[in-house]
């Protein structure tokens, strides 16, 4: 297809479908989600100093992995988005195989994509492409084309570029696979950004002190916060774990410090980064002192071709935007509080569980003080249970109906829980741990609560953004 072609079989496929989609029962009404086809990771998040850029991986032609583009919307709030023109469509030599992931900067006064160009070869081979798009008059983006291909010694799996300025230098971090499959994050540096210098690998399987850690890290983000530095990565292939590292593909961190001078990372373990059924290739940004963070609410090669919506031409979302802080040597994340202003008819409880009022819609956020163990059930198909300092979130597959588990350790005293419509985010202890789930319920729409220990409540119906 050429330009003209794939536009307008984009624009048919969003005036077919797009009303099919958002009048699905599990559509939800203020998270973001594709008004048709697929949507993953988000890309390009930034702050302009008067809109948020938030743009995402989108196959807006089918609900495959097929055919990436970079779909764009604008925030003055971070509740209220607007659609954009799409900004990057698969149409060169370059990226014919997908506009993949990348960041955003905003350079000499213009906001400026750098994304991969994935280009894939008969033989079953591809190769990579880091690109860069300069933002137009017309609020599209206008392709540069690469600066940078596959170094020496890594496999075509690189892509992912997390461009940041530090004193006039420009840094970038890329996932990458080296020719012995071990999964690694380059450090790149440039004082200008068509010109990139390798500086080498800042983290991955057989650096800083891991052993095997994986065959391809995705999606690096670098930043500091309160005087830590924190590394953001889905490490794929890591070893799943009793309690730890059971999605498909997980997503996780390092903290630790890093050095200009040096340009060395001195970090711990690996740690998951939430630990529910469905979180992956989370993005940060800075705007205004807040380290925010939205993260795509699905994870690639798991049960995600077997979910409901897909019969309504759309799939997946995004996670709530979260703003991030270090207390005590970990990484909080919560909601951001503008979302307090979806908040209406708040309602407080206090008793024995057993007792408490049920929900009805999956439209609402709720706190919970704890003083013992509780279960939360949702209608028929996810269920909380907290007992015994742990936290386990159980699931019915959408692909054969069996229960499976998710957990999160800790003395649970305090749970913050948004719920929209087929998603659920659950904050233990003011952010010290997330899960973050889809969830298909039947047509009961109902939440429970069970248990013989007290709990103080307050609710809040959740208005549509
Ligand atoms: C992560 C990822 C990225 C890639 C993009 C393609 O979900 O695999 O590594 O750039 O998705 O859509």
């Amino acid at each position: 297809m050429n330009t003209n072609e794939e536009l307008s079989a984009i624009l048919q496929s969003v005036m077919r479908n797009s009303a099919k989609a958002i009048k699905d029962k599990y559509y939800p009404h203020w998270h973001l989600a594709p008004v048709t086809g697929l949507l993953n990771d988000p890309n390009g998040f930034c702050f302009d100093g008067e809109y948020y850029h938030l743009f995402y991986q989108w196959n807006p032609l089918s609900c495959e992995h097929k055919h990436k583009c970079w779909g764009h919307w604008r925030s003055k709030d971070l509740i209220t988005w607007q659609h954009q023109p799409i900004a990057l469509l698969p149409d060169e030599i370059y990226d014919k195989d997908g506009c993949y992931s990348g960041s955003a900067v905003i350079h000499q006064g213009q906001l400026t994509l750098c994304y991969t160009g994935n280009v894939k070869f008969e033989d079953g081979s591809r190769t990579a492409w880091q690109c860069l798009a300069v933002e137009n008059q017309q609020g599209g983006f206008d392709k540069l084309g690469p600066v940078l291909g596959l170094p020496d010694g890594y496999s075509g799996h690189v892509r992912d570029p997390k461009v940041w300025q530090y004193n006039d230098i420009w840094y970038m971090v890329l996932g990458a696979q080296n020719l012995d499959k071990q999964g690694k994050v380059l450090l790149y540096r440039a004082s200008h950004l068509y010109q990139w210098q390798l500086v080498g690998e800042l983290a991955g399987s057989y650096v800083g002190g891991l052993k095997d850690a994986g065959y391809m890290w995705e999606c690096p983000d670098l930043f500091e916060l309160n005087g830590h530095f924190i590394l953001l990565t889905c490490p794929q292939g890591i070893k799943r774990e009793q309690h730890r590292f059971l999605n498909s593909h997980p997503s996780a961190y390092l903290i630790g410090s890093f050095d200009y001078s040096t340009l060395q990372f001195q970090h711990g373990e690996l740690i998951e980064l939430d630990a529910g059924f469905e979180f992956y290739a989370p993005q940060t940004t800075l705007a205004n002192g807040r380290r925010l963070l939205f993260g795509w609410m699905g994870v690639p090669d798991g049960e995600e071709m077997y979910q409901p919506t897909i019969a309504n031409g759309w799939i997946h979302q995004m996670t709530c935007p979260r703003e991030l802080h270090i207390k005590e040597n970990k990484l909080y994340q919560q909601p951001v509080k503008e979302l307090q202003q979806l908040r209406q008819n708040p309602a407080y409880w206090q008793g024995i569980a057993d007792d408490a009022p049920d929900i009805n819609g999956f439209l609402f956020e709720l706190e919970v003080a704890l003083f013992g163990s509780l279960t939360i059930h949702f209608s028929d198909t996810l269920a909380l249970i907290i007992e015994n300092n742990q936290a386990v979130l159980k699931r019915r597959s959408v692909k054969n109906g069996e229960w499976q588990s998710r957990f999160w350790s800790g003395d649970i005293k305090h749970l913050q829980i948004l719920c929209d419509n087929s998603s659920v985010e659950i904050f233990f202890n003011g952010g010290a741990g997330v899960m973050s789930s889809r969830f298909f319920p039947s047509e009961e729409q109902t939440i429970c609560f069970l248990g013989k220990d007290t709990i103080n409540l307050t609710t809040w119906q959740l208005k549509n953004a």
